[in-house]
């Protein structure tokens, strides 16, 4: 059966849409009756390589250079800074839009339900997310989806037509990146933090740029490197979670297994412009704002290796 699913790439042209059904449920049936078996096809399925890129990009050689150091020091500890990865005039344009953003999303949300969701902001192409306890905990997403069509505004298409913050990806996992989103993120003072997590078991990665300073105070984002490594090991039960009961429940280990890890924590304190990447099946979480702001987009990545293919027919998100 192992094999019939690590195969599955090759047979997905012949089937139809019933049988692809089909197929998908028989897969899940077994592997979620055994974590092992889940397990050692997850690690599998890492050597099995991706389609290879077709068109590569170009860039000049201090990028390249940079590109290089960036994606080799993910590959090493899962995160790394790109320090003003935008200049401040196109930070300032982007913190405009930003807030601009925001604060429709703002209002939005004293009116959200208690139950997540999904408001269209239609004079500005973007869309809130968010409930009513999205005001307590102090955080104001509101976000821009990648289509082919332009958006209204020329800051997002820039972003969307950044190659850089795709080639990161391409040398990471030797695969066609794509961005999926970018989102408009506010942190405001408040008493209650994120929990520790991984963002799926699916391979992919973020770009958080900030649009302002982020000291310790203004709740950056916390960080475990290298913490993915454990995922076979301290922190196994994780992928399974995930993979059988999904990622709300999946996701979030037990703070206790975090304190027994010993690995100390990347604090994510930087200036407007830098851009940390960073792999989200490491362990991270945001911290508490206790003064001021934390502004800044994260750019969400998909990857077509050949993992997240398969995964993806087993009705992984
Ligand atoms: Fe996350």
């Amino acid at each position: 059966m192992i094999q019939d699913i690590l195969n599955v790439r090759e047979k997905l042209k012949e089937l139809s849409s019933d049988n692809k059904k089909g197929l998908t449920e028989e897969f899940r049936s077994f592997l979620i009756k055994s974590p092992q078996d889940f397990n050692n096809l997850y690690k599998e399925l890492e050597n099995i390589p991706a389609d290879p890129i077709r068109e590569a990009y170009s860039f000049d050689d201090a990028t390249s250079l940079e590109l290089n150091r960036v994606s080799s020091e993910l590959k090493d500890s899962g995160i790394s800074v790109w320090p003003k990865f935008y200049s401040k005039e196109k930070i300032s344009a982007l913190k405009n839009l930003a807030n601009k953003c925001l604060n429709n999303a703002q209002t939005w949300l004293k009116s959200a339900s208690d139950e997540f969701s999904i408001h269209k902001d239609n004079e500005l192409g973007c869309e809130h997310m968010g409930s009513k306890d999205s005001l307590r905990t102090g955080r104001t997403r509101t976000r821009f989806l990648s289509k082919r069509s332009e958006h209204n505004n020329s800051p997002v298409n820039e972003l969307f037509s950044d190659l850089r913050i795709n080639q990161v990806g391409r040398l990471l996992y030797d695969a066609h990146a794509f961005k999926s989103y970018f989102l408009f993120e506010r942190l405001v003072p408040s008493n209650i933090s994120d929990s520790w997590h991984i963002d799926g078991i699916l391979d992919q990665y973020k770009a958080m740029i900030l649009l302002e300073d982020v000291s310790e105070k203004q709740g950056p984002m916390f960080f475990k490197p290298n913490s993915k490594s454990l995922l076979d090991n301290k922190l196994k039960p994780l992928l399974y979670t995930t993979f059988a009961h999904g990622r709300n429940w999946g996701c979030y280990p037990y703070k206790s297994i975090i304190d027994d890890l010993g690995i100390q924590t990347f604090k994510c304190t930087g200036t407007a412009g830098d851009a940390i990447f960073f792999d989200t099946l490491n362990l991270h979480r945001g911290s508490i704002c206790k003064s001021g702001q934390r502004l800044g987009i994260v750019a969400y990545l998909g990857v077509e290796t050949a993992r997240n293919q398969v995964l993806r027919f087993l009705g992984v998100e």
